[in-house]
Parts: structure tokens; C-alpha cells; sequence
């Protein structure tokens, strides 16, 4: 792979300056940033002179010409000017997806090992063309750094229709994303036909409310279709052709998801003998022992297979609770048959059962990483989501890895601050954290060869529209179009954030609803500098049964008076968590007396994942830490609500003190306290 990357500044350094006595106008802004780029000051004009060849094989030529009648540039059969369109060997190139695009004012040439590298170079010069349909003259040789480069999209806690989907496929391939991971089946609802199975579309795509949220906090009942309660949708195998066809016309692979042993509420509602109890609306997991399972998970993947041409096949995997298999004389009779020891096993001899069953038609499995859990199926590749460990696990015992962490990839959480932007699932990922991830970093070469790709997620539970699916997804997508496609090495975020906003720009002019980047709110101020104030380096002292949660530590016993404020999500290191039934109870020791004003410390709220405010502060102060004196008792009515927020719990007023205690309690939903500094004033 060539490294000559000239850095973004270089490169607008010498697109600007090159040839002096011909001023280049060329915004260096592609996206994702290829691996080489030489560009001149010289230009080629696609202004009705310009005859198109492509020569590749059939399918491609016919993909290729069909992207080209529907795109700005024009072409005329007899024009003197030539785009040319090759597929053949490129030096220097080791990713089949790599291309070179060379540009003269006369000729532009695209070579390329295959179909897709040319429709990449095809997507740099739709990126590179101006308003005067001009591109720069150079050479750009470029390739992806992971071959796998994937936008999952949760289509079951909401429906989305078919055109919706086409138009995200555009957007992705336009960023030379190649995979769209579709999750078609969870509790909410069941979203692809499946002709043997016919309950799971009149029924199981279908529920009491439009909301997830309504539905899922409500009766969570399914309904008739067509009936007048009945929510939701699902695409008919017509459609589901129609959708992989338009993916594969600007190669992208969909990639389904089918759900199994949990998250199939649904399944298990409209087919009960297919869980432990045989009751509908009681199990979210299938029965493991029951022969029927295997029967039903395999035809529905036959029908799958047969829709999908996709090598792999995603089987789900993940949060199965497990609760039902050890009083299910079927489970148990398997495990004792098996010589499984435990649920972990049991689970892990259904996807190895699922994975032979997928392997026999020459297809894999991909997993989220609790596939790992009992052990890992000969020949499956992890999707990695609770954080990197399971895709490491992965790579280290020879597997491939999809790297799609929670803490980077999860774009339903925050991409500015809360106050800002609607009610989201997960905390604070701006689009900077997200740039920030890199899927090789720290690993041996063999363990990088394993990186397989690299996955934006899109969970919908509080995403009920179309609007608000692209507003979540742009730009942080293209985030994860960099880091799968670019050298990480080159990374620079102000440089990349440069050229997601004029990305941003395209994607708005084009209807999408993306994030205006450009005027984003940005971090909380109170972590732009260190607080300065009269405990800020002093010991702390925490009570029996009100100990900090290690998880959460945010850097330990100094966490609470180091100066260091919290940022928008408590997952930053700088929040310290306490979930002992001792809530938060510390003594700060100021050394020596001293004359106080205010003492107050931050608390957040975000009911989702159970962080809640205090129900009461206490704050007294002591001389000699043995009698203590009340200075404030701050009582709040915790209730739930939705999204995240802040509130100051303080003292403020005249006292001496040198012993301080902040003392806070949990309301009656218990669960998480988090704060970050308590200043003394
Ligand atoms: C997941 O987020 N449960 C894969």
C-alpha cells in the first residue's frame, strides 16, 4: 500500500500553490481521505465533450453505465474528451477495492482490480466535481484500510420503508461504506416475510403502538395486521429482493440479522411452542432443547440465504438471559446429553448447531460477541460491542473481528450536548469520539490482519422517525467511512471535521436531515479548564458501604476535589459513580481551618441506564471529624424523565471548617449516583 499521504495541510498548501500562475480552486475535502493524492492546479471539464468506455465485465458495465445515467456528469458518444473506466491490475494496490484515478485536461482514467474500486473512483470524482462540473487534473491512488465497512440499522424497534433505506444505501455508497447490516428481527417487531412462517408477519411485525417507548414501557402486545391497533411493518420478500439488488448496484452488501436464542419475544409470541413455557408474552428466549427450534431457525435462514447473496450471515447472539433454560426439561435434557455445564454452553451449542447448519450452504456467521460465551463456533466472526475486549478475544484465538464498541459506535447516544438535541438512548458521543477510535490500534500485525471492519450502529428505540434516523447518523457515519477506509496514521480531526461539514452541506442540499456540524454546541464548559477552589487537591475520605464503583472511578480517591469537572456523559472518566447503599457519603480534610462560603458538588440524570439525581444532601462540617455540624439538608423529589440533565446540590453561606461531609442519597428507584467535583468555596 502506498503511504505517501500528503497531509491535509500540505495538500491544501500545494493544491493552493503548485502552479502560481494558475490559481487552483480545489478544496481538498474528499471523504474518507485517500491513501495518495498529487493533485494539479489544471483542470477537466465534464461539459458535454466527453465520451465514456468502460471496460469490465458484464455486471459491472452494466452497474457502472446505470450509476453514470443517473449521476450529474453528462456524456456524449462522440465526445474528445474521454472517462475512462478499467478493471486491471494497479501497482502498488493490495485491497481489490483500491483504485487509481488519473486526470489530464483531455482524459480522466479509472483503473481498478474490480467493479467496486472503479465505483469508488467514480465516488472521488463525484466528490472532487465542482459547479462547473470541473475536477482537478492528478493522480490519486487510493484503498480501503478494512475491507469491511458497515452502518447497521435497527429496522424493528421502528419500521423503515424500502425507499428510506435506498436512500441511506446512496449516501453510504457515496462514502464508500460496502456493507449495510440490517437488524430485521427483535421483540418490537419481525420484518421480513417469510413464507413458512406466515404468523411472524401477520402478527409479529405488528404492535399495540407506534412509540417503542409507549409499547415498551406499555402492554407490549402484538396485534393482528391490518387490525386498528396494529404498528409497524415489514418488507415482503419482492421488497427485500428490490433492496439487495439497489445495495448490490452500488456494492453494497446487506448483511440480515435474525435474532436468536434472545431478543424474539415476538417469534416466541406468535410461535409459543418454540420457547420453554410454550406461552405466548412470558419467554424473550427460544427453547435450546426443543428439536422444533433448530427446525424453525433453520428455514427461516434457508428462506434468508435464499434472499440474501451476502457471504455472511448475522445470527444475533447477544443479552440472552437464559432464565428459562435451567427448569426447561428440554434444555436440560440437552445439556445433560451435550455434556454442557452450563447455560453459557448451552447457548454455544445452539450457534455452533446454527453455524454448521449456515456453513453447509457455504455461507458464515457473524455474532455479537456473547457468541463468544461457552465458546466460540469454529468458523464464526465477532461483531464486538461491549467495548473492544470481544473482538480481541476473537483475533486472538484466529476468528475475524468487526469492531463496533459501544462507547464509539453506538450512534444513538448524544452527538452534542443534551440540552441541545432530542432525548437519546446513550450518552455523550460526539462526532469527535467517534473519529477518534481506531480498530488496529495496539495490535500485533496478525491480530490486525483479523480486523475485519469496522460498524456504525443506529438502535432505534427513541428514533421513531425517518428525520431523526438521519439526523443521528450524519455525520457520525462518516466518521466510520474514515477510520474503515483511511490511514489512521494521517488522522486529524479539525481536518476532518472540516470536510464533514461541507459533507454536511452536500447531505442537506440533497434532503437529508443531517446534524448541523457546523454550529454544534460542543463540550460542557465546566470541563474546558480545571476548577480552582479550597479543597482542590485535598484527601477525601469515603464511608463504609458508600465506596466509589471501580468501573467508575474517574481516576480514584482524588477524584472528587482534583479540579477535573464532568463532561456531558458520565462514561468520560471524569464522573465518579457510586452505587452502594451508602449513596455518596466522603469527608474532605481541608489540612487546617478555614473560613468557608459555598460547598456544592453536580449531579446528573439520565433514567435509561438507571442514573438518577439525589433524593437528599446533607453537608456539615466538623473541626475534629467526630462532631459534625448540619449546615444544609437539600431534599428533591426524584422522578423520571427523559434525557439527561444536571442539577447543583450546594451550601452557600459563612462557616469555619475544616472537615467538610457530603452526604447524598438515592430516591426510591435506587440505582446510580454520579458527580464530579465537589467545590469548597
Ligand atoms: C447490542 O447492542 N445488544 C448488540
Amino acid at each position: 500500500m502506498r503511504k505517501t499521504i500528503i497531509s491535509a495541510l500540505a495538500l491544501l498548501f500545494f493544491c493552493a500553490c503548485a502552479h502560481v500562475q494558475e490559481p487552483a480552486t480545489v478544496a481538498c475535502d474528499l471523504l474518507p481521505m485517500p491513501q495518495s493524492v498529487e493533485l494539479q492546479s489544471g483542470r477537466f471539464a465534464f461539459d458535454g465533450n466527453v465520451s465514456l468506455e468502460i471496460a469490465a465485465g458484464e455486471e459491472d458495465n452494466r452497474i457502472l453505465t446505470a450509476y453514470l445515467a443517473e449521476s450529474p456528469l453528462a456524456f456524449s458518444a462522440d465526445g474528445k474528451k474521454s472517462l475512462k473506466l478499467e478493471v486491471a491490475a494497479v501497482e502498488g494496490l493490495t485491497s481489490p477495492e483500491g483504485y487509481r484515478l488519473e486526470a489530464t485536461k483531455e482524459n480522466v482514467k479509472v483503473t481498478s482490480p474490480s467493479g467496486a474500486g472503479l465505483f469508488y473512483g467514480l465516488q472521488t470524482i463525484l466528490q472532487l466535481v465542482d459547479d462547473n462540473g470541473s475536477i482537478p487534473t492528478g493522480v490519486i491512488t487510493d484503498e480501503p484500510q478494512l475491507a469491511y465497512r458497515g452502518m447497521m440499522l435497527d429496522v424493528s424497534r421502528h419500521f423503515f420503508g424500502k425507499e428510506f433505506v435506498k436512500k441511506q444505501i446512496d449516501a453510504l455508497a457515496h462514502f464508500k461504506m460496502n456493507r449495510l447490516h440490517l437488524h430485521l428481527t427483535d421483540a418490537a417487531g419481525w420484518r421480513i416475510e417469510i413464507k413458512k412462517y406466515p404468523r411472524l408477519t401477520q402478527f409479529a411485525a405488528w404492535r399495540s403502538k407506534q412509540l417503542w417507548k409507549d409499547w415498551w414501557f406499555g402492554d407490549r402486545l402484538y396485534a393482528e395486521e391490518g387490525s386498528p391497533e396494529a404498528h409497524g411493518g415489514y418488507y415482503t420478500q419482492d421488497d427485500i429482493r428490490e433492496l439487495v439488488q439497489y445495495a448490490a448496484d452500488r456494492y453494497i452488501t446487506i448483511i440480515p440479522e435474525i435474532e436468536m436464542p434472545a431478543h424474539s419475544e415476538e417469534t416466541l409470541t406468535a410461535y409459543p411452542e418454540l420457547s420453554c413455557t410454550h406461552e405466548p408474552y412470558k419467554q424473550a428466549d427460544f427453547c435450546v432443547g426443543n428439536e422444533k427450534t433448530y427446525e424453525f431457525l433453520e428455514n427461516v435462514l434457508t428462506e434468508v440465504m435464499e434472499l440474501f447473496p451476502s457471504k455472511y450471515i448475522h445470527i444475533g447472539g447477544d443479552e440472552a438471559g437464559k432464565a428459562s433454560w435451567p427448569s426447561c426439561p428440554l434444555c436440560q435434557k440437552r445439556m445433560k446429553e451435550e455434556n454442557l455445564s452450563d447455560v453459557n454452553e448451552l447457548q454455544s451449542y445452539l450457534i455452533h448447531r446454527i453455524e454448521k447448519f449456515v456453513n453447509s450452504k457455504g455461507r458464515q456467521i457473524i455474532g455479537w460477541d456473547e457468541i463468544l460465551d461457552g465458546g466460540l463456533a469454529p468458523n464464526a466472526t465477532v461483531m464486538s460491542w461491549r467495548g473492544t475486549e470481544g473482538g480481541l478475544a476473537a483475533v486472538n484465538s484466529g476468528h475475524k473481528a468487526i469492531m463496533t464498541p459501544g462507547g464509539y459506535c453506538y450512534l444513538d447516544s448524544y452527538q452534542d450536548a443534551p440540552h441541545t438535541q432530542p432525548m437519546a438512548f446513550g450518552p455523550y458521543m460526539p462526532l469527535q469520539k467517534v473519529y477518534s477510535y481506531n480498530p488496529t490500534e495496539g495490535l500485533g500485525e496478525e491480530q490486525a490482519k483479523l480486523i475485519y471492519g469496522v460498524q456504525g450502529n443506529l438502535w432505534v428505540e427513541y428514533i421513531p422517525t425517518e428525520e431523526l434516523v438521519e439526523y443521528m447518523i450524519y455525520p457520525r457515519i462518516l466518521a466510520i467511512a474514515e477510520i474503515g477506509w483511511s490511514n489512521p496514521v494521517e488522522r486529524d480531526y479539525d481536518n476532518f471535521r472540516q470536510r464533514a461539514i461541507k459533507a454536511v452541506n452536500t447531505l442537506r442540499a440533497k434532503g437529508y436531515n443531517a446534524f448541523d456540524l457546523e454550529n454544534e454546541f460542543g463540550p460542557r464548559k465546566e470541563t474546558l479548564t480545571d476548577a480552582d477552589h479550597l479543597a482542590k487537591g485535598k484527601s477525601v475520605t469515603y464511608a463504609p458501604m458508600a465506596e466509589f464503583n471501580e468501573r467508575y472511578n474517574a481516576g480514584g480517591a482524588t477524584a472528587l476535589t482534583d479540579g477535573v469537572r464532568g463532561g456531558w456523559t458520565y462514561t468520560d472518566d471524569k464522573w465518579q459513580g457510586f452505587i452502594r447503599r451508602g449513596g455518596v457519603d466522603v469527608v474532605i480534610d481541608l489540612g487546617e481551618e478555614k473560613e468557608i462560603s459555598s460547598v456544592a458538588a453536580d449531579f446528573m440524570q439520565m433514567c435509561i441506564p438507571e442514573v438518577w439525581f439525589p433524593a437528599e444532601v446533607v453537608i456539615s462540617v466538623s473541626s475534629d471529624s467526630v462532631e459534625f455540624n448540619e449546615l444544609a439538608r437539600i431534599e428533591h423529589e426524584v422522578v423520571r424523565d427523559e434525557g439527561l440533565s444536571y442539577k447543583n446540590y450546594g451550601w452557600s453561606g459563612k462557616s469555619n471548617a475544616r472537615y467538610i461531609r457530603y452526604q447524598a442519597k438515592t430516591g426510591p428507584q435506587r440505582g446510580w449516583l454520579f458527580t464530579d467535583e465537589i467545590i469548597v468555596e
